[in-house]
């Protein structure tokens, strides 16, 4: 199966990544977006109160845990009621991984994902045995009836993109008119900054029907709960209940203790705020740095990731960065269309992001 595959991403920054850790005063790491603030103290003690768990849990989620995220969803991605279905997930990277093997896709048919876009998109397809388009655009993605999955993904990873209302309501369009599945993966939604993204389950993209669209969302970099793996699905019911009728089987079950910790974390909309107003002020910091030091920065509007560009090859500019110490994801990672970009996080510690000026200068 691995042969499907292609080299893992992060294995090609192996090299690049000696020469930044050789730096005197330390590697900064602003590669892999992984969260690095501690996990909320309210998030920790559900987590230990839900330690006693000797039974197994349920798939779908217990019934409180299902209204935290309904209540959730309906308050942030403003849906006119709770008629969507909802689901745990173990994280969402093994939702985007597996989603069209869940959705039962195979040899034949097509997965549409961005020109420039995460990976497991297209390791998801691989894994399914279909094939993957990369388009941004209806009209590049063409009359073409053998897709049955489109990834979009607003703010974008790694480009900060936020897709406009019109945009998504038209892929929504599209997609229904073909029998086509909407995926929206939408774990940066609530880290918009100069725009505000809309979740495809908003009225004016769903129409009010959430028919053929699935939301995607992650509490991973909202509540630093990478290390929990904690994520779900939001959406068309139907889809939903298909999911989980195939995920009993497979096992696929978020744990007990951490489906406790989920329903503190969804509840809590504090300690989110505090966490973005950390990313707000990292961001301001790398945005002058890298400005200042030459770099255009594109795009960029919402999400954990800087893009930016000095206009040379990816890899030449991730290694002048690894020279002073700096790491940063080539944009090559992400798609051919990203060879000359490279994605620059706001996951590092205050202190390591206060440094980077100084180290770009
Ligand atoms: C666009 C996107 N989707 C999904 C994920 C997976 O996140 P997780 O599995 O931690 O929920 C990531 C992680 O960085 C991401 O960038």
């Amino acid at each position: 199966m691995s042969a499907r595959l292609p080299e893992f991403t992060w294995d090609a920054l192996e090299k690049v990544g000696a020469l930044a850790a050789g730096h005197p005063d330390g590697v900064i790491n602003l590669s892999i977006g992984t969260p690095v603030d501690p996990v909320p103290e309210v998030i920790q003690a559900a987590l230990a109160a839900g330690a006693d768990a000797p039974g197994y849990p349920l798939t779908a989620g217990t019934p409180r845990l299902r209204r935290a995220i309904t209540d959730w969803v309906a308050r942030t991605c403003r849906t006119p009621d709770r008629e969507f279905g909802v689901l745990p997930t173990i994280g969402s990277k093994e939702l985007v991984a597996w989603l069209p093997t869940l959705l039962g896709l195979g040899p034949g048919d097509v997965v549409a994902v961005p020109r420039i876009c995460y990976p497991t998109y297209e390791d998801g397809a691989r894994l399914a045995g279909a094939e993957t388009v990369r388009a941004d655009s209806l009209t590049a993605l063409g009359p073409d009836n053998r897709v049955r999955l489109i990834w979009v993904n607003s703010p974008s990873n790694p480009t900060g993109q936020v897709l406009p209302a019109t945009h998504l309501r038209k892929v929504v369009d599209w997609a229904r008119e073909r029998g086509a599945v909407v995926a929206s993966d939408e774990c940066y939604l609530p880290l918009g900054w100069t725009a505000e993204p809309v979740s495809a389950l908003a009225p004016e993209v769903t129409g009010g029907s959430y028919a053929g669209v699935l939301a995607v969302h992650s509490l991973s970099k909202r509540s630093n709960l990478a290390g929990y793996r904690a994520g779900f699905v939001a959406g068309d019911p139907a889809l939903v209940a298909e999911l989980l009728k195939v995920r009993k089987h497979a096992g696929m079950i978020v744990p007990a203790p951490v489906q406790a910790a989920m329903v503190a974390a969804l509840d809590d909309e504090r300690h989110a705020a505090a966490q973005r107003e950390r990313y707000a002020r990292r961001r301001e910091v790398l945005r002058e740095a890298f400005a200042g030091a030459g770099f255009e920065i594109e795009q960029s509007d919402g999400g954990l990731y800087l893009w930016v560009t000095s206009g040379e090859d990816c890899w030449a500019t991730v290694e002048w960065l690894a020279r002073r110490g700096i790491l940063a994801a080539p944009g090559a990672f992400y798609g051919p269309a990203g060879e000359r970009h490279v994605r620059v996080a706001l996951t590092e510690s205050d202190e390591k992001i206060a440094a980077v000026p100084s180290r770009l200068a």
